[in-house]
């Protein structure tokens, strides 16, 4: 492996070993990141009780939306690819299992409240890196990772809606929810990470020319601004006129993710071009190469989804540098510097391996405890490892996963339990962006376009 011989020079060498008590990471061996990955994951298991007798598997207690169970999964997903411990592995195995719904789509009718296309793909994606992880389908006439991931993206594309704004997904998927009128960023994103990675897994061109229309009508809409900038979404009922400006690490990173893996099956220069530009662009959410949440960290109000973005945009720049070898060099600064302030910092809690929010060098943990803060850590850590990776698996290479084209392509998104959501119930539980907007005070230069 020449894991340490292509290490960065990143300043002082004192920065390479965090203080005592907290968790240990050496970013030149692999072992110590394993180890301290090991700690950290173990801490985030603690939060899930979904596997005990009579809770739900694939369910994390309140305050935790079940879109945020499936981003945890997939952490674990990844977790056991980058470390080799399968620790894990059970209860992803039936979480996942657990959570397809009736349709085997990602829409459990009793989650149709909360649903949008974002919380379904959450789900969906982490079925992706399932398949390209090799992580075993259960058989037994259960649905393979790929069929899964394929049945997401077969009901979202479905969903496509030329009736306003030239196109784009809307935030719901069922219009008695709140955010139906909100096409954004985020669902529109992560349809494009999907098919840009079934494309790269299958090579199937229907995959790819979803991926590049997504991406196009984002530009063209201006969801996708100036220097690659990814804003949070738009209001269909206005055409999509104006464009809300707040941006969040997890827009950048999943178009990163599903930039990389276009380039990556395409290598031409369109795709360079982009890809390189998002990477640019992240500059914006780092401050001394250490990753921030610029719109809520520094101001306290991240809410309890935004406090697990951070993890999004690690776990995509990992992606990112294993299929798309020549960003390494401009990837690598960042999550190293990230990941050593992030694992600097976890000192809290009853082992000492509890992660705050802000991630610092000087090793002070800010007391924000919680699945989001753990799970970015975690993914900044083993982020590290892809160097000893060989990359995500394709059907030609090494693919393991079933695949079934026509997964999900019956679905109709008529919910099985039509429950009217009131204004008093807990409104568009799924990624809240929009009910937050307006409670949001950024910095002027920050909402620049
Ligand atoms: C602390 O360690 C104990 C023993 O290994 C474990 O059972 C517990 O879940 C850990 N708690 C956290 C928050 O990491
Ligand atoms: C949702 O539906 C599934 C499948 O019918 C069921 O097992 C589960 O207990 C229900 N409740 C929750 C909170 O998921
Ligand atoms: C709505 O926006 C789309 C895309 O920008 C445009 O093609 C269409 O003409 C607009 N419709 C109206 C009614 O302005
Ligand atoms: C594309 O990704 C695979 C891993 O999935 C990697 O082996 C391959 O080298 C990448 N292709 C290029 C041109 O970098
Ligand atoms: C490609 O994918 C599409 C969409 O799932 C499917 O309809 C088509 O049959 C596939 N083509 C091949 C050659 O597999």
């Amino acid at each position: 492996m020449k894991f340490t011989s292509t290490l960065r020079a990143i300043g002082a060498s004192a920065l390479l070993l965090s203080s005592v008590g907290a968790v240990e990471l050496d970013i030149t061996s692999p072992d110590s990141i394993k180890s301290a990955a090991k700690s950290i994951s173990e801490n985030l298991r603690s939060y899930y009780t979904g596997d005990r007798p009579g809770d739900v598997p694939g369910n994390l207690p309140d305050p935790y939306y079940w879109w945020e169970c499936g981003a945890m999964f997939n952490a674990f997903v990844d977790y056991w690819y980058y470390t080799g411990d399968d620790q894990f592995n059970g209860i992803t195995t039936q979480a996942l299992q657990a959570q397809i719904g009736h349709n085997g789509a990602f829409m459990p009718a009793n989650q149709s409240k909360t649903l949008g296309n974002d919380d379904q793909a959450f789900w969906g994606m982490a079925a992706m890196s399932a398949a390209e992880n090799k992580l075993p389908d259960v058989g037994d006439g259960k649905p393979s990772w790929l069929s899964l991931a394929q049945a997401v993206f077969n009901t979202q594309y479905k969903r496509w809606d030329e009736t306003t704004c030239g196109g784009g997904l809307r935030w719901q998927i069922y219009t008695f929810n709140n955010g139906y009128n909100y096409k954004n960023t985020i669902s529109n994103g992560c349809f494009f990470n999907i098919a840009a990675r079934l494309y790269k897994y299958l090579g199937n061109d229907t995959y790819g020319d979803w991926a590049e229309k997504a991406w196009e009508w984002e530009l063209a809409v201006g969801l996708i601004g100036k220097d690659y900038h990814f804003y949070d979404g738009s209001d269909d009922t206005l055409n999509c006129s104006s464009i809300n400006h707040i941006q969040w690490t997890y827009n950048a990173g999943v178009h990163m993710a599903g930039a990389a893996a276009m380039w990556n099956v395409t290598q031409n220069e369109k795709w360079r071009t982009r890809l390189e530009g998002i990477i640019i662009g992240v500059g914006v959410f780092f401050k001394d190469n250490i990753m921030v949440e610029m719109a809520c960290e520094n101001n306290g109000k991240c809410d309890v989804d935004q406090r697990s973005f951070k993890a999004y945009l690690s776990r995509w720049m990992g992606y990112t540098a294993l299929i798309a070898p020549w960003t390494r060099d401009m990837i690598d600064p960042l999550l190293q510097t990230s990941a050593q302030a992030a694992a600097k910092q976890c000192n809290a809690g009853p082992n000492q391996t509890s992660c705050g929010l802000k991630w610092t060098l000087d090793g002070v943990n800010d007391n924000n405890f919680g699945v989001g803060e753990q799970m970015a850590a975690l993914e900044v850590v083993q982020s590290l490892l892809y160097r000893t990776m060989s990359g995500p698996a394709t059907e030609e290479k090494g693919g393991i996963s079933e695949s079934n084209p026509d997964a999900g392509s019956d679905v109709t998104d008529v919910p099985i339990t039509f429950d009217r959501v009131t204004t008093g119930d807990k409104a568009g539980a799924s990624i809240l962006t929009i009910l937050v907007l307006m409670s949001i005070l950024v910095g002027a230069w920050w909402m620049v376009s």
